[in-house]
């Protein structure tokens, strides 16, 4: 006989709606499977009369109703935002309700102090959907990596700028029309400011460091560049020169604390993560034992999202039933944050120049003075001006920073009209 737990699911909108879907449509299979009988109680929208991929009989708009229902053993947070989820999934855990959520803003900014309720309180908070989508990916970092000393995380987490990147990049498609594509699809944020400013890459990494290095950083001091100021001629500069531009995220370990930085990245296109198209997300997580692994596959949308909150939940019942926290618990040290001027990094950098004798010796002597070493130079003029494209050595960040300083200081130097880093390879 299978066993009952009740779902109440708080928001059903792209993945809430998946999830409700599947939770009615798959019970038989997922009980024969699991030995659970999933029963879908009641579901939390703010327009009851909208039309849903679920029947109209489980909607309510009252959120408190999915929480205190006396039927639901367990809720999903599938909402979104920071109030009122934070409130509604401390009320479920004090309950002695288990939480599952996809809501990355809400773990990033909250984190150790829901995990310290949930387990106060001796049930799970589970999170996987709140990073890479439908990819196993924070599962494998807490248990299966939980003994290895991980030295770099690094990757895609937004599938909504991948998604744009991929469409100028190879379809010369606008940014505009990229964008709508992607809320269209169901990739993008309610607030899709939250996709294209980095902010939501930004709550991931600062997840994947979490859990990587024990250390939470808070939003403030992630280091944060989006897209929404990335030129169409750098996107082309680059492919000239055999790389592809990606929003890439990354924690690391510097000498003073763990950095977490989100920012468009050139990357070589014969890299792996250069093949990383549309709404695809992938990570590297690299340690010294294991060397260097890989997690890709989607990264947005409602229905690979749904199957990892799935998980989520089957895990969660089970608990329940075992009447014990088979959820590891996550133990949180001091919140060393590492400064991102004590990096190594390589930059590409585009200098609106005048065109005349000794300005090349000019900018080359910025470069020499403050340290960083130029990899390689491309020139285009027009006319009485040209464009300036120089790829520099790795080096200090520091270093790089204070060269832009010296170059926007220069009279011949017109704009320095970007500066994208270029990826470095594994540490
Ligand atoms: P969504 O489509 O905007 O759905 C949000 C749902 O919550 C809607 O049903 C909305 O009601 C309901 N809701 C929001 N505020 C409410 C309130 N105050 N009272 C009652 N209902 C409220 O969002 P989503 O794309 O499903 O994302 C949900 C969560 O999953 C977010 O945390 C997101 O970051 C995360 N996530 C999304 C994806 C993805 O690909 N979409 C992937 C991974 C994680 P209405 O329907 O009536 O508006
Ligand atoms: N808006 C997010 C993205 C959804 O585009 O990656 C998945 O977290």
């Amino acid at each position: 006989m299978p066993m009952r737990v009740g779902i109440g699911i708080l928001g059903g909108g792209v993945v809430g709606g998946s999830l409700a879907r599947r939770l009615l449509g798959d019970r038989a299979s997922i009980s024969e499977k699991t030995g659970l009988d999933l029963e879908l109680v009641k579901v939390a929208v703010r327009d009851i009369d909208k039309d849903r991929a679920f029947p109209r009989d489980y909607v309510t708009h009252r959120l408190e109703e999915v929480v205190d229902h006396p039927d639901v053993d367990l809720v999903v947070e599938l909402m979104g935002g920071l109030e009122p989820a934070r409130s509604l999934i401390l009320r479920a855990l004090q309950a002695g309700k288990p939480v599952v959520t996809a809501n990355k803003e809400l773990v990033a900014a909250d984190g150790p102090a829901l995990f310290d309720t949930a387990a106060a309180k001796g049930v799970s908070l589970l999170f996987e959907a709140a990073v890479g989508g439908g990819i196993p990916l924070i599962r494998p970092l807490m248990e299966s990596l939980a003994g290895e000393r991980l030295t770099r995380v690094l990757g895609i987490v937004n599938g909504t700028t991948n998604f744009i990147l991929t469409a100028m990049d190879e379809g010369g498609t606008s940014y505009e029309a990229a964008l709508a594509e992607a809320q269209r699809l169901g990739f993008a944020e309610a607030d899709p400011t939250a996709d294209v400013s980095g902010a939501d890459a930004a709550a991931k990494a600062t997840i994947l460091a979490g859990l990587a290095f024990g250390v939470w950083v808070d939003q403030g001091q992630v280091h944060r560049e989006g897209i929404e100021r990335l030129d169409r001629g750098d996107l082309a500069f680059a492919r000239q020169l055999g790389y592809v531009v990606k929003l890439v995220a990354a924690a690391d370990r510097n000498p003073t604390g763990v950095s977490v930085r989100v920012h468009p990245t050139l990357v070589p296109r014969d890299h792996p993560l250069a093949a990383i198209r549309g709404a695809t997300n992938a990570v590297f997580v690299e340690g010294p034992a294991i060397g260097q692994l890989l997690f890709s596959g989607p990264g947005a949308g409602g229905e690979p999202t749904a199957t990892a909150v799935l998980g989520d939940v089957i895990d969660a019942a089970r608990e329940l039933l075992a009447g014990a926290q088979v959820a590891p618990r996550i133990r949180f040290n001091d919140r060393a944050v590492g400064d991102i001027t004590s990096n190594t990094t390589r930059w590409y950098i585009r200098l609106e120049v005048a065109d005349a004798p000794g300005v090349l010796a000019a900018i080359a002597g910025v470069f020499g003075s403050a340290g960083v070493s130029i990899a390689s130079v491309w020139q285009e003029g027009r006319g009485d001006d040209a464009t300036l494209i120089l790829i520099t050595h790795e080096g200090p960040e520091s270093a790089h920073r204070e060269a832009v300083k010296q170059l926007m200081a220069l009279d011949v130097v017109k704009q320095v009209a970007a500066t994208i880093r270029v990826l470095l390879p594994e540490s």
